[in-house]
């Protein structure tokens, strides 16, 4: 297994504790986000870690969700069996996605930028998966542009690297260099993370 999997086995067992509080203020966020996946469509979700994301799932959906870490999918696996739908949870590496070329409508992802040690080889991955003119809609950590949470996104970002996350990343610059059509972006919680809302380009292979 790559260290970026080994890395969020270990951190699996108290990853819900750590993000009990963060996910309860982001819940509005999330669910105004996930409320897009569409019935009808075919939908990537990456990274599903302990499945946390799923009580704001709309019902009713057919999902394809991965994650690196067999220990956060295992955690995840009540989580994937109550969900009123259909959750096909595998285990895969974003930067290496087991699956053909235009396969998406839809993909979305949750604190997953943040964490993968190669951002840009993930996105070009998400790409080449996606439908010509397809979806992508994020919540990510991106670092803030605000004086000091910049700066305390700094100071944290040796610790958090150390347990998983990666705190100020500049995600929404590189979608728009992965070659993605970036539509909107919201910020939350003093510009710390964001709701980005971008598109493959309808002529785009
Ligand atoms: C911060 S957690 C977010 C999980 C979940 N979306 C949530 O919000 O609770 C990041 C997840 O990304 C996964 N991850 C890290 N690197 C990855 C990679 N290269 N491919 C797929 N998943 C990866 C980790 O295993 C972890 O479950």
């Amino acid at each position: 297994m790559s260290g970026s999997g080994s890395r969020w086995d270990g951190t699996a067992r108290f990853y819900d504790l750590l993000a009990h509080g963060a996910e309860k203020r982001w819940e509005p966020a999330k669910r105004g986000l996930f409320a897009r996946m569409r019935p009808d469509e075919r939908i990537l979700f990456a990274a599903l870690g302990t499945g946390l994301d799923i009580v704001f799932f709309p019902p009713g959906r057919d999902i394809a969700a991965i994650d690196i870490s067999p220990r956060m999918l295992e955690r995840a696996r009540p989580r994937v069996e109550a969900y009123p739908g259909r959750i096909e949870a595998r285990c895969m590496d974003i930067g290496a996605l087991d699956f053909p070329d235009q396969s998406f409508d839809q993909v979305f992802t949750s604190c997953t930028f943040c964490s993968v040690p190669d951002p840009m080889a993930g996105l070009a991955e998400l790409k080449r998966v996606m439908k010509p003119g397809a979806t992508l809609g994020m919540f990510e950590h991106t670092g803030s542009h605000l004086f000091p949470f910049n700066l305390l996104l700094e100071m944290c970002n040796p610790i958090c690297r150390h347990i998983g996350p990666e705190m100020n990343r500049d995600t929404v610059a590189n979608v728009r260099g992965a070659g993605f059509v970036i539509e909107a972006v919201i910020p939350h919680f003093l510009d710390v993370v964001k709701t980005i809302h971008a598109r493959k380009p309808e002529g785009m292979a």
